[in-house]
């Protein structure tokens, strides 16, 4: 488990209170508290009621079908997730009004009010039905972000055809076997994208991935990048977007979806090396993706919202695409880092477009607390109003900088828990509600059924820790993982019972009842919020000729949360200097892509083993992060494990 700056009991001792501010209790979304016990006592007229905020072609028969560990919500009704984010805006007044605010890396400005969206959604749908993409067919999107993939995903959704999206850190590698596992028939991408100034060729690693992916029929790239970025053009596969769009009508009717029809498939890691598919459905998730959005981040009309997630991850999904745009607000799209040209490039840009709510990662707080007050200091940050953090267990630290650097002491800040399985925000303070205190995520959102629960299953009492679980079916609940519905079933639905979802994360509750998130109490890391698992590295490691064994490990690091380090075991004859170093990293940046650079990696005669042969990766993070060893009993052969620390206290 993972807490970057202090023990659990000094967290759970936490004195301070933040109660919301006044003002943003009287003017709040969710006032009233007994909403947690309205949706308690009756979770389906909780989630009907709810339900009714979106436009459907046709009113669901029932709620919800709960045949553990199986879920269909509000079965039998249909809609179309594209008509729900525009067009019903459309109809009315928010026509003009902007859906997007775009900023490129370079500097480009793009607006997109509800209207252009929705002719360009219209169009590219054409495009796709013209390309012979049929409801029901998969399309993968590896994309920089630009307005074209919130285009793309949209378009997607309505003519029913689910998409997977890559992000485009990931390599041609990691985007083949997505590819091929969700068996897509198209491809989006562009020639390339910028990043810290630098040109990352998408195209290119399309090309990789394609020599090896027969379902694909099509690819259309964007001209983001122009003549700095040629690509190689396949004229009977490739074409460009621009063209794509020519002579298509400006209307596609928009297919109707049923609720449980498949919106999208993204892919995360889990406990093995093979990442899992998420299946996400249409009705469910795009009630949880707007509801959450707007009692969270307390979404008003005029509001000015921005999260800094990649779309690439379930974070932009459902807080940058579905959510946000399901309640007409307008969003802030930006494509590059932080950190380009100077380290002030987000203040700047909250400044300059008037952000009221800010969605961001610990890690990236953690990062530009390092780089100093000085960078927001510099500009006007007094429109914003809420600020928001998702990823990873947030610090104290980094929470009471955020709320005074960035929120200057007025801005409350919801601590936001879930994940990619979930959907939507699980657990959460409601900002005009809850008093939060620095580092904990405080309570399950009304109608979530959260609990901590110990190794047998039996709830633990206030106070104590234990496995974070949900008790209770949402509407934005994954479905099933693509193409492997019995490990869906092993991974969440197994380890308390068919009837209880097992989170992979430890939580404590102090006495009060507030939740506080430990990290994962499995084989998955948490890099700068990004997840990896252990196994697929090691497995990029051990592809590489010269290593016999590898074991990998996620150890705490200041900014990222957990940093990489590689413990490996050299085939015969091979030398474990520097440059083999060197060569690793690089290895498993060209299987994996550059979230999975190793930060450390470690030669060794052998790994500390148990007596049936299991590596302890326990012990491998004692030795990284310096502390004692803890229990070495069951180990096969005590020597290694100490002949390893000394060597590693010698660097
Ligand atoms: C894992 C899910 C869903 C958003 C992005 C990550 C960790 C996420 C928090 C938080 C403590 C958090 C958990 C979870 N996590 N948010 N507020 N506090 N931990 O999605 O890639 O599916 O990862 O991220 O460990 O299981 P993801």
């Amino acid at each position: 488990m993972n807490r970057s700056d202090q023990p659990i009991e000094a967290l759970l001792d936490e004195e301070r209170l933040f109660p919301p501010p006044e003002e943003c209790s009287r003017s709040a979304n969710i006032a009233d508290p007994d909403i947690y016990q309205r949706a308690a006592k009756d979770p389906e007229a909780y989630w009907a009621q709810a339900a009714e905020s979106l436009e459907w072609m046709r009113k669901w028969d029932r709620v919800l079908d709960w045949n553990p560990p199986i879920a269909q919500w509000f079965v039998g009704g249909k809609l179309n997730v594209s008509v729900n984010c525009l067009d019903r805006h459309v109809r009315g007044w928010r026509r003009n009004k902007a859906a997007f605010i775009w900023e490129g890396e370079p500097g480009e400005e793009r607006v997109l009010t509800f209207a252009d969206l929705y002719r360009e959604v219209n169009r590219f749908a054409n495009a796709m039905k013209r390309l012979g993409v049929q409801k029901g067919d998969r399309v993968t999107i590896y994309m920089p972000m630009i307005p074209e993939l919130p285009i793309a995903l949209l378009a997607c959704a309505r003519i029913g055809a689910p998409h997977s999206v890559v992000f485009g850190g990931f390599s041609a590698e990691s985007l083949r076997d997505r590819i091929n596992d969700a068996q897509s028939k198209l491809v989006i991408t562009a020639d390339g994208s910028y990043r810290r100034g630098q040109i990352v060729p998408l195209k290119r690693n399309v090309d990789a991935a394609l020599k090896d992916c027969p379902c694909v029929e099509k690819v259309v790239m964007v001209r983001r990048i122009g003549d700095a970025a040629p690509v190689a053009v396949d004229e009977t596969r490739d074409v460009w977007w621009h063209r794509a769009v020519e002579n298509v009508p400006a209307w596609c009717e928009p297919e109707p979806m049923d609720s449980e029809d498949p919106l999208f498939i993204l892919y995360t890691s889990g406990t093995t090396a093979k990442p899992k598919g998420i299946l996400h459905t249409t009705g469910g998730y795009i009630l949880g993706a707007s509801l959450t959005h707007k009692w969270v981040f307390d979404a008003k009309e005029e509001d000015v919202y921005w999260c800094s997630a990649d779309i690439g991850w379930v974070t932009g999904h459902s807080y940058i695409v579905y959510g946000p745009l399901a309640n007409g607000t307008t969003g802030v799209l930006y494509e590059g880092s932080p950190d380009w040209p100077d380290k002030d490039r987000w203040w700047a840009m909250v400044a300059k477009y008037g952000v009221n709510v800010f969605y961001t990662a610990p890690t990236a707080i953690r990062a530009v607390m390092k780089w100093g007050e000085s960078y927001p200091a510099k500009h006007d940050l007094s429109t914003l109003r809420l600020l928001g953090s998702v990823g990873e267990p947030i610090n104290p630290e980094a929470w009471m900088w955020y709320h005074e650097k960035i929120g200057q002491g007025r801005c409350p800040i919801v601590d936001t828990w879930w994940q990619t399985e979930t959907g939507s925000i699980m657990i959460s303070p409601l900002p005009g509600l809850t008093t939060t205190k620095p580092g904990s995520a405080t309570f399950p959102l009304p109608g979530i059924d959260a609990d901590v629960v110990d190794e047998a299953g039996n709830s633990v009492p206030l106070g104590g820790g234990g496995y974070l679980v949900l008790k209770s079916p949402w509407p934005s609940m994954a479905r099933t993982i693509y193409g492997d519905p019995k490990r869906y079933e092993e991974t969440y639905w197994q380890r308390f019972g068919k009837n209880v979802y097992f989170a992979g994360d430890g939580c404590k509750r102090d006495e009060e009842g507030y939740f506080w998130l430990l990290g994962r109490v499995d084989d998955v890391m948490n890099i700068s919020g990004h997840r990896l698992s252990t196994m697929e590295v090691e497995s990029a490691l051990v592809d590489h000729q010269e290593v016999a064994e590898a074991a990998v490990i996620g150890k705490k690091d200041d900014i990222k949360g957990e940093a990489i380090a590689a413990f490996v075991t050299l085939k015969e004859g091979a030398e474990g200097n520097a440059g083999k170093v060197d060569e690793l990293k690089k290895h498993v940046v060209r299987k994996i892509g550059p979230i999975a650079r190793p930060q450390s990696v470690y030669f060794t005669a052998e790994l500390p083993k148990t007596r049936s042969g299991k590596i302890m990766r326990r012990l491998l993070r004692d030795i990284a992060e310096g502390r004692a060893l803890g229990d070495t009993t069951t180990l096969a052969d005590a020597t290694v494990v100490a002949k390893l620390k000394s060597q590693y206290e010698e660097g």
